[in-house]
């Protein structure tokens, strides 16, 4: 049976990509997916598929399709967590659709600072609203997906509003496992001054935290 499979490519750098997502990109027939992960896979053997605010386009090409090709539709950290997956599932049947996980973008930053996660909110501001400062006191870690508009700069502006600044170790991770990868673990007025890569995650660590 052709299957449509939306694989987690993890956070860039081709080393962090599991090996069977690596075999199902390759077994695949068509190939969908955004600039930065079409040229980092630099396959060329198959038709491909730009993924550029197109959505409603590929989605119906997915819906009309799923049956007839192998498709592989690749998108960052992991399928599960915030993802195009939930998407993809409205117009492929269950039958015919696979999510190949990868490593999460914040699952990678806690990794790279020592620390675990599994007492952590992993939240995101990416294309959408999410109110941490209601938040911050509930937990030692909020990690959360940043865009353009909701930037590192403006979430430690926010956390200075509200008066967290004291307690709080405020940490950027941008760029995350490609060579110019940047980790920066700051105060929010030092982070408040910064300018951080549009491709960046952000934990908010909570020194005062009381809880478990
Ligand atoms: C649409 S969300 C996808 C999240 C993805 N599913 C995950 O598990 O990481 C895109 C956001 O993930 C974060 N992100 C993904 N890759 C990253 C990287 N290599 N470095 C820093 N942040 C990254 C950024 O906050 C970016 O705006």
């Amino acid at each position: 049976m052709k299957k449509v499979r939306v694989v987690g490519l993890g956070p860039g750098n081709l080393d962090y990509l599991l090996p069977i997502a690596k075999r199902v990109i390759e077994e695949s027939e068509i190939l969908i997916g955004g600039s930065r992960h079409l040229e980092a896979l630099s396959i060329n053997n198959k038709e491909k598929i730009l993924l550029d605010g197109n959505y409603k386009k590929v989605m119906e090409f997915l819906e009309y399709n799923y049956s007839k090709y192998d498709i592989a539709v690749v998108v960052s950290g992991d399928t599960g967590f915030y993802s195009l997956s939930s998407m993809v599932k409205k117009y492929v049947p269950i039958d015919n659709l696979e999510f190949i996980p990868g490593i999460s973008s914040l699952q990678y930053m806690f990794s790279k600072l020592c620390l675990t996660w599994d007492k952590a909110l992993m939240k995101s501001v990416h294309g959408r609203k999410f109110d941490y400062i209601d938040c911050i006191d509930k937990y030692s870690y909020i990690g959360l997906l940043t865009d353009k508009v909701s930037t590192p700069v403006s979430i430690a502006e926010e956390l200075i509003k509200y008066g967290y600044s004291d307690d709080i170790i405020f940490h950027v991770g941008e760029r995350l496992s490609y060579e110019d990868e940047l980790i920066t673990s700051c105060s929010p007025l030092q982070a408040s001054k910064g300018d951080f890569d549009p491709l960046s995650v952000v934990i908010i660590e909570n020194k005062g935290y009381k809880g478990e």
